[in-house]
C-alpha cells in the first residue's frame, strides 16, 4: 500500500499496531507506531529509509507493486537503527551495488548490523546535496545523537519536505497518515511521550540543530518523520514544541512514585500528595507505584514536572530494586532545573531514603530533607507525612500562594505568618521553665497566658487541659507533636 504525500512523493511504510515494546522491553508503545518509509520519483528515483527488519518481506512485496525494484536509482539511510534500515538486506539482495546515501558514522553501524561492508555507501556530509533531476536536489544535514551518532535528515528542494527520521515522530499508529487528520491530544501526548523519553538527554543538541536548520532560511511546507504522522498542517508547530521541551522544561507539576513492601510507603504517599494539595491546589500533582504503572508515563510525568518525590521501603537496607532502576533511567535522562526529595517507610534501619536522596542529588536534582517513618505511619506521622507535603509545596511554589496562615508549615516562624496573631496575643519570653509548648514540625508556641481563643481555648488554660482535638495554628498538627518549649527565652 502507498499513500500520496506530495507530488512525486509517496509513503511506502510499514504499519505497527501490534508492537508494544521498543528498545527490548524499555519503551513501552501504547498506540503501536509505524516505519515510515518514503519513495522518490522524479528523474532519479530515490528510497528514504526502509523499514524494521521483522517487515521485510511485507516491504519488498508492497514495493514491487508499485515500482520495478530495479528502478531505484539509490537509498538514503537517515539512520541505521534496525527499525529504519532493518529491510536493507533484503533489498539489497535484489538491488545490489545500489548506492547508500548515508553518514561517515552510519557506516559503522549499518555495517555492524548487516555485516557487508562492501555495499556501495556514499558518505555525505551536512550541505551536500544529490540532484535527482526536474530542477530538485536532496540536500543532507547531519543531525548526530537525533538519535545515534549517524543520524541525519534529508530536505528535497523545490517541494520543501523535511525527510526528519527519528526527530519530530512519535510511536503513534493510525490509518491516517497526516497529523490534521488524527486525534490531537493522542498525537501530542505521543510526541511529548517520545521526546521525554528518548531525547532529554540530548535536549542542548536538540535546540542546536533546529538553530542551525533555521538558519538555512529553508521553506518547511511538510516534516516527513520516520514514525507516526507527516507535519503537513503547520509543521512548525513541532519544531516549537521541541525548542519548548528542550529548554529545560516544566510545568506545574509534581510527581510521586514509590515501591512499597507494605503498603506504608503507599500511605506516605497519599499523605504528602493531600499536603501539597492543601497549600497549593493549583499544582498537578501525579501519583505513582513504579512496580504497578506505566514507566514510561512515569518518566513522562517527571519530565513535564518542577519536582520529583521518591518512595521507598527500605529493603537490606537499599532501596526497592524497581525504584533503583528508575532512579538509573532518570540519571540517564539528565533531567535539569529540577527539585526533588526522598521519603519512605522503615522497620530498623532506613538505607533507602538515603540511597535515593544520594542518587537524586548525583542526578542533578536540587534536593531538600528525606522524610523517613518507621514502621506502619500512625496518626501523627501521617500528618508529619502531610506537613511535609504543605512544606514541599510552599518550597516549590510557582506562584504566590494564597493560603490561610494555619495551612503553612514554616520550619522557622515565617514573619508574614506571625503578622497573622494579633500583637497583644503573641507569646512572651518567659525564660526556661515556663510552661509553654512547642510544635516540634513548624516551631508555633502554645503559651498558656494566652491559650487559642480561636479554638476555644481560653487564656490561662494550661497544656494538660487543652482540648485533644486541638490542631497546632500554623500547621494543623496534633497536641501530640508538642513539645516544653525549653528555649522559651527565645520565642
Ligand atoms: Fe526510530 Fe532511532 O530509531
Amino acid at each position: 500500500m502507498t499513500i500520496h504525500v506530495k507530488n512525486n512523493i509517496h509513503w511506502v511504510g510499514q504499519r505497527d499496531w501490534e508492537v508494544q515494546d521498543f528498545h527490548g522491553t524499555e519503551f513501552k508503545m501504547t498506540k503501536g507506531t509505524s516505519y515510515n518509509s518514503y519513495l522518490l520519483r522524479e528523474e532519479k528515483t530515490v528510497l528514504i529509509d526502509t523499514v524494521d527488519h521483522r517487515f521485510s518481506h511485507q516491504f519488498l512485496q508492497n514495493l514491487e507493486m508499485e515500482i520495478d525494484l530495479k528502478s531505484i536509482d539509490c537509498i538514503v539511510v537517515n539512520h541505521a537503527e534496525e527499525d529504519h534500515s532493518g529491510a536493507l538486506a533484503a533489498l539489497l539482495e535484489r538491488i545490489p551495488n545500489t548506492p547508500i546515501y548515508c553518514t561517515e558514522a552510519a557506516i559503522d553501524s549499518i555495517v555492524g548490523h548487516h555485516h557487508h561492508p562492501e555495499w556501495n555507501f556514499k558518505t555525505v556530509k551536512t550541505g551536500d546535496s544529490l540532484d535527482v533531476g526536474n530542477g530538485k536536489q536532496l540536500v543532507f544535514v547531519e543531525a548526530p545523537m537525533l538519535h545515534w551518532p549517524d543520524s541525519m535528515m534529508t530536505y528535497l528542494t523545490g517541494d520543501a519536505v523535511l525527510f526528519s527520521n527519528d526527530a519530530f515522530g512519535q510511536h503513534y499508529c493510525d490509518e491516517h497518515l497526516f497529523n490534521d487528520e488524527v486525534d490531537q491530544t493522542e498525537l501530542m501526548d505521543q510526541c511529548l511521550r517520545y521526546y521525554s523519553n528518548i531525547l532529554t538527554p540530548f535536549s542542548n543538541l536538540v535546540t542546536a540543530k533546529i538553530k542551525e536548520v533555521l538558519s538555512f532560511n529553508l521553506p518547511v511546507d511538510m516534516i516527513a518523520t520516520s514514525h507516526g504522522i507527516v507535519w503537513r498542517d503547520n509543521p512548525a508547530q513541532i519544531i516549537e514544541k521541541y525548542l519548548e521541551w528542550a529548554d529545560d522544561y516544566q510545568e506545574d507539576r509534581i510527581t510521586i512514585f514509590y515501591d512499597s513492601m507494605s503498603n506504608n510507603t503507599r500511605m506516605m504517599a497519599d499523605a504528602i500528595a493531600q499536603g501539597i494539595h492543601d497549600v497549593d491546589p493549583a499544582v498537578a500533582v501525579k501519583v505513582f507505584n513504579v512496580s504497578r504503572q506505566d514507566k514510561n508515563e512515569i518518566l513522562a510525568n517527571v519530565f513535564r514536572s518542577k519536582g520529583v518525590l521518591v518512595g521507598s521501603s527500605t529493603m537490606n537496607n537499599v532501596m526497592m530494586p524497581k525504584v533503583a532502576g528508575m532512579l538509573e533511567e532518570i540519571t540517564g535522562l539528565r533531567f535539569k532545573q529540577k527539585k526533588a526529595g526522598a521519603f519512605g517507610s522503615y522497620g530498623w534501619n532506613g538505607g533507602a531514603v538515603d540511597r535515593i536522596h544520594s542518587r537524586l542529588t548525583d542526578a542533578g536534582f536540587e534536593t531538600v530533607a528525606g522524610l523517613k517513618t518507621k514502621w506502619r505511619p500512625d496518626g501523627k506521622a501521617m500528618r508529619i507525612c502531610r506537613a511535609h507535603g504543605q512544606q514541599i509545596a510552599k518550597q516549590w511554589a510557582l506562584h504566590e500562594l494564597n493560603v490561610q496562615p494555619m495551612q503553612v508549615v514554616e520550619a522557622e516562624p515565617a514573619p508574614a505568618l506571625s503578622v497573622a496573631v494579633p500583637e497583644k496575643q503573641k507569646p512572651q519570653a518567659h525564660g526556661a521553665g515556663c510552661d509553654c509548648m512547642i510544635c516540634t514540625v513548624c516551631n508555633w508556641v502554645y503559651d498558656p497566658e494566652i491559650g487559642e481563643p480561636n479554638q476555644g481555648v481560653e487564656p490561662g488554660t494550661a497544656w494538660g487541659d487543652v482540648p485533644d482535638y486541638f490542631l497546632c495554628p500554623e500547621c494543623n498538627l496534633g497536641k501530640d507533636v508538642f513539645a516544653v518549649h525549653t528555649r522559651c527565652e527565645v520565642a
